[in-house]
């Protein structure tokens, strides 16, 4: 399983090298991101690879599928940050996760460029290129990662919550790629990451990722994270808290 995965993984990640820079096909989704021939083109790949040896349920960005019945399910998203990866801004990732009844088994998260690949299974861990990570640290000053979504809805909730948390927390990010910031989150290069509105394939695979790290992964509510959420509070248990905290506050 963990090889096919990596398998289908690579192979997107050439596609994605081979259109990187060139002039491309681009479709607005209308409020939902945008779309090229480098997303279709990954995504068949990675699906022709994954469904000739598994073939499960799928859920992925750029095509539907029938639901045929398996308690497994392929979480795929092609580009991750298609934004960045269309503007030449060097931060979008493969996602590939597996989920089991509705809950995350395996992942893969893979940055074509940095050549990094994230790979997580649950009960086992995070490793970075074969490399297991270590415990979360937590001794640096936190950078809050808040992703702003596309809706009208999320930009007013995060200006209401960002009154909160700026007073206190400087370093804000929104780097644009939800499963890329969830696996830093599990390597301790951000600290916090806040979403409202992404879709389950945004951050089906980075969630195990943060969860197998030891972080807390819970809706705005601090209620545990279900596929159905729309929002999502990620941080180490006791940033979580100090978080949820301005949020209780402000809403
Ligand atoms: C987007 C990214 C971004 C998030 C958007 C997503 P896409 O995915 O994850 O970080 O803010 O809500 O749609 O369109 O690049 O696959
Ligand atoms: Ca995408
Ligand atoms: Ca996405």
């Amino acid at each position: 399983m963990k090889e096919t995965m990596i398998k289908a993984a690579f192979s997107a990640g050439k596609i994605l090298k081979k259109y990187y820079g060139r002039k491309l096909n681009i479709k607005d989704k209308a409020g939902k991101g945008l779309v090229s021939q480098a997303d279709k083109e990954a995504e068949n790949k990675i699906l022709s690879i994954l469904l000739r040896k598994f073939n499960f349920n799928v859920i992925a960005e750029e095509s539907d599928y029938p639901d045929n019945n398996s308690e497994y399910c392929w979480v795929i998203d092609p580009i991750d940050g298609t934004t960045n990866y269309l503007h030449q801004i060097p931060f979008f990732c493969i996602s590939i996760a597996l989920y089991k009844d509705d809950k995350p088994e395996a992942a893969v998260i893979y940055q074509p460029l940095s050549k990094e690949l994230f790979y997580a299974e649950h009960g086992k861990g995070v490793c970075i290129n074969g490399k297991k990570l270590g415990k979360l640290n937590t001794n640096t000053p936190a950078i809050i990662d808040c992703n702003l979504g596309y809706s009208d809805e999320s930009a007013r909730l995060f200006l209401e919550a960002l009154n909160g948390i700026l007073p206190q927390y400087h370093n804000i990010r929104n780097l644009g790629s939800s499963a890329l910031e969830l696996a830093y989150l599990a390597a301790s290069r951000l600290d916090c990451f806040l979403s409202y509105g992404d879709e389950l394939y945004d951050v089906a695979a980075g969630i195990l990722m943060a969860q197998e790290s030891g972080c807390l992964v819970t809706n705005w509510e601090g209620i545990p994270w279900n596929i159905k959420d729309k929002s999502l509070l990620v941080a180490p248990p006791e940033l979580h808290g100090k978080i949820r905290k301005i949020f209780v506050s402000d809403f």
